[in-house]
């Protein structure tokens, strides 16, 4: 879709030769891993960690060297998508699945740079449902946990199955509901025992490029908590 294409395509211009980037997981950052694919055959000199074994894949299809996160010390600049951007550049993220993995190369990197179209872009956090990665023993019971607080959990399934993520974990979709406080919800889903993470990004963020049917691509401006 051309309004995901020039976001990731803007995006791409920030990586430089010699950079250790991060490769997010979605629809939004396969265009950025193909554009950088081709940067790559034209001589960029880059290496990569991948937030997923599909963006992992599609790099190595590509041609960008990978390295093992335990090889590097810090992510000069990630790339990734969300699901909803609020005007404070709080995100959902884990419509993919790769929620955990993106928080972990997320805080890993110097500068996160998200990408996504017009329709991402929320005045207020929730119709999307929020994802929460659980470990899968005692799922049941941390699900009624956070049903009780009102979250509307439903078990991901794919095929008839539940969802597994690339981290062997089951996840809850929960229908809050517009979040008044991202960063209140965000501790109280993850100070529950069973649960791994949660898809609220609160201040990782430096950068949020949206993209627009019209073929255009702008930054989102910031506004500052008061
Ligand atoms: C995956 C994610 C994705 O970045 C998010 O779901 C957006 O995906 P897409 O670019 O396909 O709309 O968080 O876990």
């Amino acid at each position: 879709m051309e309004a995901k294409r020039v976001a990731a395509e803007k995006a791409v211009e920030y990586v430089a030769d010699g950079m250790t980037v991060g490769l997010g997981t979605g629809s939004t950052t396969a265009y950025a891993i193909h554009k950088l694919g081709e940067m790559v055959k034209q001589g960029l000199k880059i290496k990569a960690v991948a937030t997923s074994t599909r963006s992992e894949t599609l790099a190595k299809e590509l041609g960008i060297q990978l390295v093992a996160f335990a090889d590097i010390d810090q992510i000069d600049l990630t790339i990734d998508g969300a699901d909803e951007v609020d005007p404070e550049w709080n995100l959902i993220k884990g419509g993919g699945g790769a929620l955990l993995r993106e928080k972990i190369v997320a805080a890993a990197s110097r500068r996160l740079i998200i990408i996504v179209d017009e329709s991402k872009v929320v005045q207020r956090l929730g119709l999307f449902p929020l994802p929460v990665e659980v470990v899968p023993f005692g799922w049941e019971l941390t699900m009624r946990k956070l049903a009780n607080l009102g979250y509307n959990p439903r078990l991901r399934t794919e095929n008839g199955k539940p969802y597994v993520t690339d981290n062997g974990n089951y996840i809850l979709d929960c229908r809050i509901g517009l979040i008044d406080r991202p960063g209140q919800i965000h501790d109280r889903i993850n100070s529950m025992v069973g649960v791994v993470d949660n898809g609220l990004f609160i201040g990782y963020a430096s950068l949020v490029i949206v993209g627009y049917h019209d073929g255009t691509a702008k930054e989102l401006p910031r506004k500052d908590e008061p």
